[in-house]
Formats: structure tokens, C-alpha cells, sequence
């Protein structure tokens, strides 16, 4: 399924800000195959909604893309036109947001924006169209999808207008979706429960998924792989199991060590100490350096990428061995 095959390769994207030129995401490459699901995690500011706009083009001015290729079933997107660009968007790439507003018109009826997400990339009859909104809305776990489609976004609560912009962004049958953290507003369950419909749904549809959250727990038995962003760049990368079983970036293990769910009850959560940097104040250090606890003189430089195992690597120069004891 090489056609859907999206491949980024080395991104960097960059602002330019009173300070100087700030690095915001630096040399970040991964592969997602038809179908496949990527948690893309880390702490604020680390660069994942970034990276899910820089991908759809929606990166805004000052930031922009100064290098690096993003490869969607063998076409490099920053090749396209304004009007390429614009068919790929809602069509073969579509974006969820943390905020659904930031899809749904406040003025609209769901089904008129519904049927407008359509016609704005298929010739199809309304009935036909209506009929997709209908089957979108239903898969996406809406009970009664003839009564929201007459609704306008205000009539609807938080959780299902959040179902809608889902809903919105499948009707196409893209080849992937960038959902932004679509469910933090949700508490952890419905959030499971959302992501766990929509893996089933993409793996249907041969959609691939990158998943943007903060929370490991939500991806963990859902994703396919992992992806851990620090600073800008991916630390550590793998399958779900090597990156959650056997973590061996520190900055992983700190994450593990701090979700609830992954701990036993009534322990007494770690807590990563510090804070992220801010990009505008990195060294030609490693950028976790100051909060890490196997820091070294050898820190003193970037580590690179390095491999652990076949589709395992990480950014450390001290990465740990041993599994983590007391992964739920
Ligand atoms: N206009 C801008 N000028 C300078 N730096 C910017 C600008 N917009 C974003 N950044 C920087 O890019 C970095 C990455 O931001 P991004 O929104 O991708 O983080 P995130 O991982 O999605 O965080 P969160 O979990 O809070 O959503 C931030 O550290 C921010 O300072
Ligand atoms: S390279 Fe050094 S400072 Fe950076 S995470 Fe690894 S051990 Fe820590
Ligand atoms: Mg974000």
C-alpha cells in the first residue's frame, strides 16, 4: 500500500522571532504505513501540533519548513501547488483539532458544513452526500445522526460536537488523520473509548492515524508505534511495546513513571523534575541535560539518532537496558 504511504523525512521548521531564528521542530522523521497508528507524545511545547501543521500545511507566518521532505504516497507535499495543497486537505490528509470550533462553523447546520466538507472535493447528489454524513456520524458512535445533522454546533455538548469534527474529518476516506489531542477536554475513559472507535474505524478504511497527546496511557494498546518528542525532536521512537516495555530514553521513563495508570495504586507518582526548555535558550547540549538524571560529560553534545533494536531508536548517548519494573 505504498500509495498511502505517508514518509517524513528529516523536517525542520523554524521561526524567525525578535530573539533570533528559533528551531521548533529539528530533523523529525518517521514512517506510517495504510492503516498503521502513531502516538505522537510529550510534554507541552515539545512540537507535536506542530509537527501535525507543518505536515498539512497549516503552518502560520513567522514559522516555516526549511528543510526535510514530506512524502504522501510518493508525492513530497512542499512539491505541491496552492491548489494541490488544497485538494490534499480534507481529501487524502485531514486534521482534527484540540478544539473542534477550530472545524465547525458556529453559523452552520452540521449537515450543511457536512455536505460542504463533501462537494468541496467529490461530485456527488445531495441524498448521496446526506447519506455519508449520516453513515460518518453513526460510525463515530452518534446515536441518532437525523436529529444532530439538523443541529447547529451550539445546540451540541462538548463530547459530540468534538464526534462531529471525527466525523468530518473520515468523510473523505483520507489516507491519514492528524488528530491534535481531540479528546482532552474528555476524561481519560471516553478518551480511550474515542481513539478506540476510531482505530477500528481506520483500520477498516486503511486510514493511518498519527495521535497527538500528552498522556501515554491513552495510546498505549491502541497505538501500533510511539513516537516521544522532547525540545523539537523525536527522542525515542518504536513500537508500542518496545517504547512502553522497555523504555531507554530517561525522558520516556520519566513519562512512564508519571501516568497514573501505568503505576500501582497508592504509590506516590515521579515527577520529571524541571521544566522543558524554552527552544529560544537551547545549548549544543542534549536539551534534556539539565533535568536528567544519567547526565554525563559526554551530554555536552546532541546525542544522535541511534538504533536499540530493528524499529527501535532513540536520541541518548546513556539509554537504559533494563526493562521498567511496575509497567500496568
Ligand atoms: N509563532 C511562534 N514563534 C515562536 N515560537 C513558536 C511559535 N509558535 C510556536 N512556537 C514554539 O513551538 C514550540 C512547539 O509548539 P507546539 O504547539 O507544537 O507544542 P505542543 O507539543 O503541541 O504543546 P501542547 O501540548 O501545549 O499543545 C513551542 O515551544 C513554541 O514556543
Ligand atoms: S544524552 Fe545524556 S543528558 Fe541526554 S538524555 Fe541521554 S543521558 Fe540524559
Ligand atoms: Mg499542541
Amino acid at each position: 500500500m505504498t500509495a498511502k504511504r505517508l514518509k517524513i523525512d528529516n523536517l525542520v521548521t523554524e521561526f524567525v522571532t525578535p530573539d533570533g531564528v528559533v528551531r521548533a521542530l529539528d530533523h523529525v522523521s518517521f514512517e506510517l504505513k495504510a492503516g498503521q497508528i502513531m502516538g505522537l507524545v510529550g510534554e507541552s511545547g515539545s512540537g507535536k501540533s506542530l509537527t501535525g501543521f507543518s505536515i498539512m500545511g497549516l503552518l502560520d507566518a513567522p514559522g516555516r519548513i526549511t528543510s526535510g521532505r514530506i512524502v504522501l504516497g510518493g508525492q513530497d507535499i512542499r512539491t505541491m501547488t496552492a491548489e494541490q495543497l488544497r485538494h490534499m486537505r480534507g481529501n487524502r490528509m485531514a486534521m482534527i483539532f484540540q478544539d473542534p470550533m477550530m472545524t465547525l462553523n458556529p453559523v452552520m447546520k452540521i449537515s450543511a458544513q457536512m455536505v460542504e466538507a463533501i462537494e468541496a472535493h467529490r461530485r456527488i447528489s445531495k441524498s448521496e452526500a446526506i447519506n455519508e454524513c449520516r453513515a460518518a456520524l453513526a460510525m463515530v458512535g452518534i446515536a441518532s445522526p437525523d436529529e444532530r445533522l439538523e443541529a447547529y454546533p451550539h445546540q451540541l455538548s462538548g463530547g459530540m460536537r468534538q464526534r462531529v469534527a471525527i466525523a468530518i474529518a473520515l468523510l473523505n476516506k483520507p489516507d491519514v488523520i492528524i488528530a491534535d489531542e481531540p479528546t482532552t477536554a474528555l476524561d481519560v475513559t471516553i478518551q480511550g473509548q474515542i481513539l478506540a472507535e476510531i482505530q477500528k474505524i481506520c483500520r477498516q478504511t486503511d486510514t493511518a492515524v498519527i495521535w497527538i497527546t500528552h498522556d501515554l496511557s491513552v495510546v498505549s494498546g491502541l497505538a501500533d508505534h510511539i513516537s516521544v518528542m522532547y525540545a523539537g525532536k523525536i527522542v525515542e521512537q518504536g513500537t508500542s511495546a518496545q517504547v512502553l516495555g522497555n523504555p531507554a530514553h530517561p525522558y520516556t521513563r520519566g513519562l512512564i513513571r508519571s501516568v497514573p495508570a501505568f503505576n500501582p495504586p497508592h504509590q506516590r507518582l515521579y515527577q520529571i523534575p524541571g521544566m522543558a526548555p524554552a527552544l529560544s535558550q537551547l545549548t549544543p547540549a542534549c536539551a534534556f541535560q539539565p533535568r536528567c538524571e544519567r547526565s554525563c560529560v559526554a551530554c555536552a553534545i546532541a546525542p544522535p539518532v541511534t538504533p536499540v533494536s530493528t524499529d527501535h531508536a532513540i536520541r541518548c548517548f546513556h539509554p537504559y537496558r533494563e526493562p521498567l519494573e511496575f509497567v500496568g
